[in-house]
């Protein structure tokens, strides 16, 4: 199978043809897809409801915007409703099949355990001073007085932050190595075709074998070596420390056995790579809406001077009730991901259709933030809105729901606010364009066309 098979005929077809939705046929959905998405999505709502049917690879899907259903299928029982499945068509490429993304039922709940204790609580605590070392160090490079891209930057601070979570001090050249391979990779998803490729690969790994695919895969297996590398040094090295390796090392299951080499592997893939290629595309939307709105800005900077500036403590930052507020609110209007899958398990009916077993459905995160019910005037940015609200979680969904619920919501918005600080504190930046820039795809995410580009004009008054 081609890779133009796979637009003109998405994998499966399960029966929902009653759902009402565009009537273009697959590769014509697939290719605009590709190219208009957030049109797509929008045309789509106010075309055929809050239920819609998307024929766009690699299968079909019915879109679902209303809460209660969103609510619904969030809440289902593993034995109601999988995620796995459905995401190895879309992950299996970049990640494997062995991680988190991948498992269902029980070993999907008891990785998840083992996995939380490395990037919660205490532990996140500890990554705040990293994060802030980071930061300050890609920060001061900025070039000046020229026009620049900001996603490379906060890819390298991202990368980084990950890499020494998941590794430790220990992983030294061979950290920054792997950084490198790994952020050069993860750039070909800015390719046009690179989301086809994506889809392609993970429904077909076979494919992997071409030499075309292979050239391009090169960096995704060095970076798988260089990680059996790390794991196969720790495990000799035994030792007690308490980055995310060393944690999944010593997890047993239930009978005492603990994660093979290639879960391993696919598991410390998975974070390194959901880790921060998410992260980063946020902080970029997080500029493009804080940069053009100059009231929200100096809101944020009187905040954050009140609070000591470029020198307060990690701690004190995630306690300042604007910062969390813009954060929520950029989530909300320029969501990463425009939704969720997850496959029935048992027939549903969902906004009033009979939806049989086998039916990818997929909580729509872009069109559910901008319910105008919820959000009045949706498309305004105003992080008021979450100031003294709790954000409602079938209405703000950036990072998913329910058991699958992102395992790096905390770290994500932990970093991501540090980040802020400190480029708030210590820079003045302007847009290059005088509006937000447009969203397409970089591989499976909704990206600012350009990667963000801006002007750094000066160190040391952050004021518009
Ligand atoms: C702004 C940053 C991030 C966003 C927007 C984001 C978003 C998401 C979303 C939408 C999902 C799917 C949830 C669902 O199916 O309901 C997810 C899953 C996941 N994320 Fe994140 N994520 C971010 C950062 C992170 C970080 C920092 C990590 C790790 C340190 C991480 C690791 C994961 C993993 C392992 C899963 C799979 C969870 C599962 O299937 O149980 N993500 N993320």
């Amino acid at each position: 199978m081609s890779l133009l098979d796979l637009v003109a005929a998405p994998a499966r077809r399960p029966h929902i043809r009653p759902v009402p939705g565009p009537r273009a046929p697959a590769a014509a959905q697939t290719l605009q897809w590709l190219h208009w998405p957030t049109q797509m999505l929008e045309r789509a709502r106010a075309r055929h409801g809050e239920t819609f049917r998307l024929d766009i690879a690699p299968e079909p899907i019915v879109l679902l915007c209303g809460r209660e259903d969103i609510r619904r299928v969030m809440a289902a029982g593993a034995d109601q409703v999988s995620a796995g499945e459905a995401n190895l068509e879309v992950t299996r490429v970049t990640v494997g099949t062995r991680s988190t993304i991948g498992l269902d039922g029980h070993p999907h709940a008891r990785r998840r355990k083992q996995l939380r204790p490395g990037l919660n609580g205490a532990q996140l605590r500890g990554y705040g001073t990293i994060m802030e070392e980071i930061t300050r160090e890609v920060v001061s490079a900025f070039p000046r007085d020229r026009t620049f891209a900001l996603h490379p930057a906060m890819q390298e601070i991202t990368l980084r932050v990950i890499a020494r979570t998941v590794f430790g001090t220990a992983a030294g050249h061979e950290s920054r190595e792997l950084t490198r391979r790994l952020g050069r990779f993860l750039r070909l998803g800015e390719l046009p075709l690179a989301l086809l490729v994506v889809l392609h690969l993970s429904t077909h790994p076979e494919a992997e074998q071409r030499a075309v695919f292979r050239a391009l895969l090169a960096g995704r297996e060095r970076a798988r070596e260089i990680v059996a590398e790390q794991i196969a040094r720790r495990r000799a090295a035994g030792g007690a420390d308490d980055d995310v390796l060393s944690l999944l090392l010593r997890a047993r299951d239930e009978a005492g056995q603990p994660l093979s080499d290639d879960e391993l592997r696919d598991e410390l893939m998975t974070l390194l790579v959901a880790g921060h290629e998410t992260t980063a595309t946020a902080l970029c939307w997080c500029f493009e809406l804080i940069l053009s709105h100059p009231r929200v800005r100096a809101r944020l900077v009187e905040e954050l001077d009140a609070a000591g500036g470029g020198d307060a403590s990690p701690e004190v930052i995630q306690a300042l009730p604007y910062l969390d507020a813009t954060l929520k609110e950029v989530l909300r209007l320029r969501p990463v991901l425009a939704f969720v899958r997850r496959r029935l398990r048992q027939p549903f009916t969902l906004g009033g259709y009979a939806l049989p077993t086998g039916t990818t459905v997929a909580p729509c995160i872009y069109l559910a933030q901008r319910d105008p019910r919820v959000y009045p005037d949706p498309e305004r940015f105003e992080p008021e809105r979450f100031l003294d609200a709790k954000a409602d979680p079938c209405a703000w969904l950036p990072f998913g729901g329910g058991t699958r619920r992102c395992v790096g919501i905390g770290f994500a918005q932990y970093e991501m606010k540090i980040v802020l600080a400190q480029v708030l504190a210590s820079q003045r930046l302007a847009l290059a364009a005088p509006r937000p820039a447009r969203t397409v795809h970089r591989a499976i995410t909704f990206f600012p066309e350009g990667g963000t580009r801006v002007r750094a004009t000066g160190e040391g008054d952050p004021r518009p």
